[in-house]
């Protein structure tokens, strides 16, 4: 088993700078669109041999050094007791959207096993092919509120902040059964055999850092405490627009940050030096010609030299539209300029 992504991930030297791209199965492949062309993606989502075929194909196609699991951040929500579905070009959509206690209160906090036995058996058929580690994830509290409480995607986030200034009683028992729910979900992952667990906080940079400290940190650090009791595998935290954050997402005890483009990588790391870091070019730098391409990457390989572990991903998605030969080059491009 090729294990040079969990070692980078614990800080321990490595052959080669290893890399994966955050949604790396999905919508640029071909491979992807055809299975998803005969199902719905919430279909996709609850059939664990097709989440298996798509969570390979850009292992097997680029030769990744990790695989994430295929699965949304929202799935723990529907088994909350929330109607979810997946409007083509609006994105996740709840019929109704948790803005008083009488909804907080109807959320059940459900048994991962019982109510997701469909992620637990792609874990176990994905073990089964792999030959490099498997990363597992949940979406952090604050990110899976916002989705809860808009109904929806937001660019504002009114309504979530709404809550937390004028029912912070309210936020919080939300917040919590939230957190409760995402941390027996990921400890079940690793039960199931998931070796790193990612945290996607995708809109924390949202938030004013007094509010993230007190509106979204400290449900993570929770879940993350709750993790090290039970298991070893790393846990990575990716807190998206979090350069202004980063003091205090140093401190949500996880042993990789996730860094977006925003921030320089060599500043990230004088500042979060006791950590493992995981990023970051820009999307859209895989648009580039393949010459400067590269030359962006060897910038990013020698401004993260300094780390105490650096695995190379992108500083957000990738995006749709982006031609899968780009991705092609990068991987190849990490993996041989790296090399001591
Ligand atoms: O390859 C992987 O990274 C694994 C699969 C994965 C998906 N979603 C598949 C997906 C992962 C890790 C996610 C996480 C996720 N989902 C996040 C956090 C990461 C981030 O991007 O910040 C968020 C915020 C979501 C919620 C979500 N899911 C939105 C807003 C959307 C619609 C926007 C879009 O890109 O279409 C989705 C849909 C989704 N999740 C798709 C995929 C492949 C596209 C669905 C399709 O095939 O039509």
């Amino acid at each position: 088993m090729n294990d040079t992504f969990l070692r980078a991930c614990r800080g321990e030297k490595t052959e080669y700078t290893p890399v994966w791209f955050m949604r790396q199965a999905g919508r640029y492949l071909p491979e992807y669109q055809k299975v998803r062309s005969k199902v719905t993606f919430l279909e996709l989502c609850h059939s664990p041999e097709l989440c298996t075929e798509v969570t390979l194909q850009p292992v097997d196609i680029f030769g990744f050094d990790a695989a994430i699991l295929f699965s949304d951040i929202l799935i723990p929500m529907e088994a909350m007791n929330l109607e979810l579905d997946f409007h083509e070009g609006k994105g996740p959509v709840f019929a109704r959207p948790v803005r008083d206690q009488q909804a907080v209160d109807a959320l059940v906090v459900p048994d991962p096993e019982e109510s997701m036995p469909f992620v637990m058996e792609t874990i176990r058929l994905l073990r089964r092919e792999l030959k490099v580690p498997l990363i597992g994830f949940s979406g952090a509290p604050f990110t899976l509120a916002t989705y809860l409480i808009e109904g929806g995607s937001s660019k504002v986030f009114l309504e979530t902040k709404k809550m937390m200034f004028q029912a912070p009683e309210m936020y919080d028992a939300l917040l919590r059964k939230i957190t409760t729910c995402t941390s027996l979900y990921l400890q079940a992952q690793a039960r199931a055999g998931a070796q790193a667990l990612q945290i996607f906080d995708s809109w924390a940079g949202v938030l004013a850092p007094c509010d993230y400290e007190r509106f979204a940190l400290p449900y993570v650090q929770s879940i993350i405490r709750d993790l090290r009791e039970v298991t070893d595998v790393p846990i990575i935290y990716f807190a998206n627009n979090g350069a202004t954050l980063i003091e205090l997402t140093r401190t949500a005890g996880a042993d990789v940050l996730g860094l977006d483009w925003r921030i320089n990588i060599k500043d990230a790391v004088r500042r979060v030096g006791d950590h493992a870091v995981q990023g970051n070019l820009d999307p859209v730098a895989l648009f580039l010609p393949k010459t400067d391409l590269e030359a962006r990457i060897k910038k990013l390989l020698d401004d993260a030299a300094g780390a105490r572990g650096h695995i190379f991903n992108l500083g957000h998605g990738i995006l749709p539209q982006t031609p899968p030969e780009q991705a092609r080059i990068a991987v190849d491009a990490v993996h041989r300029l790296s090399r001591g």
